[in-house]
């Protein structure tokens, strides 16, 4: 093909008319952010006959591969997003909480597309109205390597997105997380969802008893969204249990946002990425509260 009709098709905004015209060319190029707003509104759509059916008793569906079992909602979801990927050509690797380990399309290892269908499934279930999609697009399974992002608030239609190095939206707002340092006005996301509380409950204390609000709203993906957005000021999960599913989109929302996100050591969140693979982080609006956040937990650690 000419190289000036190639130019003329890359540089126009219209990217349905793109995709159309490299099918018909029988070429693939997957415009992936607009790929995965389309993802979201099937899922909104091939779910919403079952939030009618909540209450119902619901079939046994198994474990997923995340070690969690396997909600009917959740594999509906997972399939609007599979089903949505193959019609838009994709060649993709799937890690997902739900099915695990894919490959679709005749070139699979071109990208990894790291799942979780559903975020705050028990939410959805009990009708707490804060669950979502989430879903990242990367080159490799790895962490850093994820370059689009999309965490979607299923209940409220509000969709974070970002893409590498070109910030992160609300819907079409940019969005910049939190300035705020002072743990006397702070609102914290602490996840104590855990069996072993007491095995992480004394590093918390010092912490919890400075912090004025201490909040958990059980879906990780995006309350990690709200520190991107600076609704909250940080979010802190030490349990070791949350998967890289639940955190591989709001990775790449909070760093585009120009918010920080570390272990516990004060090291880059540097994970693979797998239905399996837990990650324990801290991730805070500025540099000034994720320091005195990490002091807190380390000088409990030291006691
Ligand atoms: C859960 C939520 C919850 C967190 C759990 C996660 P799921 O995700 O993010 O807030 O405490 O550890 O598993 O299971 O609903 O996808
Ligand atoms: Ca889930």
């Amino acid at each position: 093909m000419p190289l000036l009709a190639l130019t003329i098709i890359y540089n126009t905004t219209n990217t349905k008319f793109i995709q159309n015209v490299f099918k018909c060319l029988n070429m693939s190029k997957v415009y992936w952010k607009d790929t995965l707003l389309e993802c979201t509104r099937q899922v909104q759509k091939q779910i919403k006959p079952l939030l009618k059916t909540l209450k119902q008793p619901q079939p046994n569906l198994g474990i997923g591969a995340g070690g969690d079992p396997i909600k009917q909602i959740d594999l509906t979801a997972e399939n609007a997003i599979i089903r949505t990927l193959t019609e838009h050509q994709a060649s993709f690797t799937l890690i997902s909480e739900e099915s695990g380990v894919k490959k679709y399309g005749a070139n699979p290892s071109k990208n990894v597309v790291t799942v979780d269908p559903i975020d705050g499934t028990t939410n959805l279930m009990r009708s707490i109205p804060f669950y979502a999609t989430s879903i990242a697009v990367s080159t490799k399974p790895t962490l850093n390597s994820v370059h689009t992002a999309l965490v979607s608030d299923l209940f409220h239609c509000i969709t974070y997105t970002a893409e590498k190095e070109k910030g992160a939206y609300r819907g079409n707002e940019r969005i910049m997380p939190s300035e705020n340092s002072s743990l006397e006005e702070a609102v914290l996301g602490i996840d104590l969802n855990t069996y072993k509380i007491k095995k992480i409950a004394p590093q918390l204390t010092s912490l919890i008893e400075k912090t004025k609000h201490i909040r958990h709203f059980g879906a990780n993906a995006l309350e990690l969204c709200y520190v991107a957005d600076g609704t909250i000021d940080a979010f802190i999960d030490i349990r070791g249990k949350l998967r890289t599913t639940d955190v591989a989109a709001a990775w790449l929302i909070m760093k585009e946002a120009g918010a920080i996100v570390t272990t516990l050591e004060e090291k880059p969140l540097r994970t693979k990425l797998s239905p399996k693979q837990k990650v324990a982080f801290v991730a805070s609006g500025n540099p000034k509260i994720h320091k005195t956040i990490l002091k807190m937990l380390e000088f409990r650690k030291g006691n």
